[in-house]
């Protein structure tokens, strides 16, 4: 069977309301910051449905013993923000996946040739093949950054299909290099919006997520 990229847009009013806040050009730095942390709580919620590890136990409740799940600790997991404006989405993350080791990537996109460079890669050389790996960017814009942290991840032996990516918006043009890529990747957005403008900013978008998230 040939696999297809999924992009998932849950339909969820949280992430509908948070994503009108981020939007919303009159939203000051302190209350966009919370609409990110927000999106990254719930669109983590939902990514990390059949994803997250988990193991079978029994517990001892004060009136018998019954089956239990449990999530299951020695599965490594990770969470990667693409700094700087992923740390806006990894707050939220966290509250969620508190056993998973976070290793930061700085991509920063050339404004002129929109091309990324590396600037800070904290992962380590070699993953555990099982690792479970969240990335958190809020925009997928050309695809560039995107694309540089899956080919840091893959190079380093994490298996695409045990990737998660959680954004904000998410662009044609990005949703395609990956696609043909890593046809079995699967994707958390809040909104597609079709259209890059000659900037490479997407459109209708939320502007530039970095600065708004940092008041810069
Ligand atoms: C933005 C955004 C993505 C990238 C998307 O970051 O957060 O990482 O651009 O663009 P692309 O899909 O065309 O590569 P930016 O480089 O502006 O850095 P910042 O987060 O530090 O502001």
């Amino acid at each position: 069977m040939t696999q297809q990229l999924r992009v998932y847009v849950p339909p969820h009013p949280l992430i509908k309301h948070w994503l009108a806040v981020a939007r919303d050009a009159t939203t000051p730095s302190v209350l966009f910051r919370s609409a990110i942390t927000e999106l990254g709580r719930w669109l983590t919620y939902e990514a990390s449905r059949e994803w997250l590890p988990t193991k079978d136990g029994t517990v001892q409740t004060p009136l018998d013993t019954c089956a239990a799940t449990f999530i299951d600790a020695e599965v490594p997991m990770a969470v990667v923000p693409i700094l700087r404006a992923g740390l806006g989405l990894l707050e939220g993350a966290q509250t969620l996946l508190p056993l998973a080791s976070i290793y930061h990537l700085g991509l920063e996109r050339n404004e002129e040739t929109l091309q990324p460079s590396c600037y800070l890669n904290s992962m380590p050389e070699k993953f555990h093949p099982q690792t479970r790996v969240l990335i958190t960017d809020p925009m997928l814009a050309t695809g560039g950054s995107i694309m540089a942290a899956m080919s840091e991840l893959v190079q380093r032996g994490v298996e695409p299909s045990l990737v998660r990516i959680v954004c904000v918006v998410a662009s044609p043009p990005a949703l395609q290099k990956l696609s043909a890529a890593y046809p079995n990747l699967i994707i958390y957005a809040a909104t597609i919006d079709e259209t890059l403008n000659d900037r490479g900013f997407i459109v209708p978008g939320l502007g530039d997520a970095g600065d708004r998230i940092f008041g810069t």
